[in-house]
């Protein structure tokens, strides 16, 4: 068998191997993993020839200027015009210009983060990305605390902010960007015209409150290039999702890569119930064929690299 692991997991017999979860355990026995630094500067070659994290993280403020119409990238006949605020909020230079991290974490959302005791782990990396604004606070000592990126659907605004019906829910917002605390936000701005007004939102807030965050709204061909570059090694995407662009994006910047929170499967490797996030009652969607993303195929392939040391998956408990 390869040579994988989860942290601390006690390893769980495998009985039934038609159970969705069962087919994607992994190896328990963290020793054993080995990080592969030649298949890691492979894939991160491999990756550049479709797009470069460090300038398709952010449209630059020097490419566009208010009043510029964009098409958003799912619904291509709807558009949108640059505002004033999202001219002001856009970086001048790449928030990632130059830089290189020895260890990344990118923290996923599953409840499987639940009880792990990871936050230490977590938060001893060199650069944390978070996924949509997820809580840290309460849950810091399984989730950690330390964000250096954190990214925002626009649908998160609705989600878990009641889209701003109240001084109450405006208030809330405004003291969790508050807590981010000189961090990256990042704000996929240009993909679907559902989240227009949201962004706008957002934006306000952020200006008139003086918000110490640095925005970055991705460029229009980070998509495509991203399901591109996993189509051509034959992971087959329908839209790839947050955790496999951050992974995508740091492949550019990052030495090594650590993913927790990814676990798109309703129970653990031991047969417990897994929520679908760590903190809130979101129910698992992603078999319904309206679903745009493909976790457990996403899940499949960050797998097969993690047995090969490109990328180190943790499922279980931290030690
Ligand atoms: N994730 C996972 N297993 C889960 C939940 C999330 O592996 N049970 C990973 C996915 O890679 C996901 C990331 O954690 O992209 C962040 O979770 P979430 O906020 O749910 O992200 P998305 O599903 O991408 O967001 P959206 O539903 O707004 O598209």
């Amino acid at each position: 068998r390869a040579d994988v692991v989860i942290n601390g997991s006690s390893s769980p017999a495998v009985v039934d191997r038609s159970n969705e979860s069962m087919k994607h355990n992994l190896q328990p026995g963290s020793s054993k993993w080995r990080h592969n630094q030649t298949l890691s500067l492979r894939i991160r070659k491999q990756i550049l020839k479709f797009l470069d994290a460090e300038k398709d993280i952010s449209v630059l403020k020097g490419t566009l200027k208010p009043g510029d119409i964009i098409h958003y990238i799912f619904d291509r006949d709807s558009t949108m015009n640059v505002s004033q605020n999202l001219y002001e909020l856009l970086p001048r230079t790449s928030p990632l210009k130059n830089r290189h991290f020895q260890t990344c974490a990118i923290v996923g959302n599953s409840g499987v983060l639940l009880n792990s005791s990871c936050g230490q782990e977590i938060d001893r990396h060199s650069f944390v990305i978070r996924c949509n604004l997820a809580p840290v606070q309460e849950y810091a000592r399984d989730v950690g605390l330390k964000t250096d990126l954190v990214t925002m659907n626009p649908s998160v605004i609705q989600r878990a902010f009641e889209d701003l019906v109240n001084a109450t829910w405006r208030e809330k917002l405004l003291q969790r960007l508050h807590s981010l605390n000189g961090s990256i936000l990042w704000i996929p701005a240009f993909m679907a015209r559902g989240g227009k007004e949201r962004v706008e939102w957002v934006n306000e807030l952020i200006l008139k409150h003086r918000v110490n965050v640095r925005t970055a709204y991705p460029s229009l061909r980070l998509l495509h290039a991203v399901r591109g570059y996993w189509l051509t090694n034959k992971v087959h995407i329908k839209r790839p999702t947050t955790g496999l662009l951050m992974y995508t994006l740091a492949t550019r910047f990052c030495n090594q890569i650590d993913l927790y929170g990814f676990w798109p499967f309703p129970l653990d490797q031991s047969q417990n119930p897994v929520k679908y996030h760590y903190y809130d009652s979101l129910k698992y969607g992603y078999t319904s064929q309206a679903s745009p993303h493909t976790m457990p195929l996403e899940f499949k392939a960050l797998k097969s690299l993690h047995e090969q040391g490109a990328l180190k998956l943790t499922v279980g408990q931290c030690d």
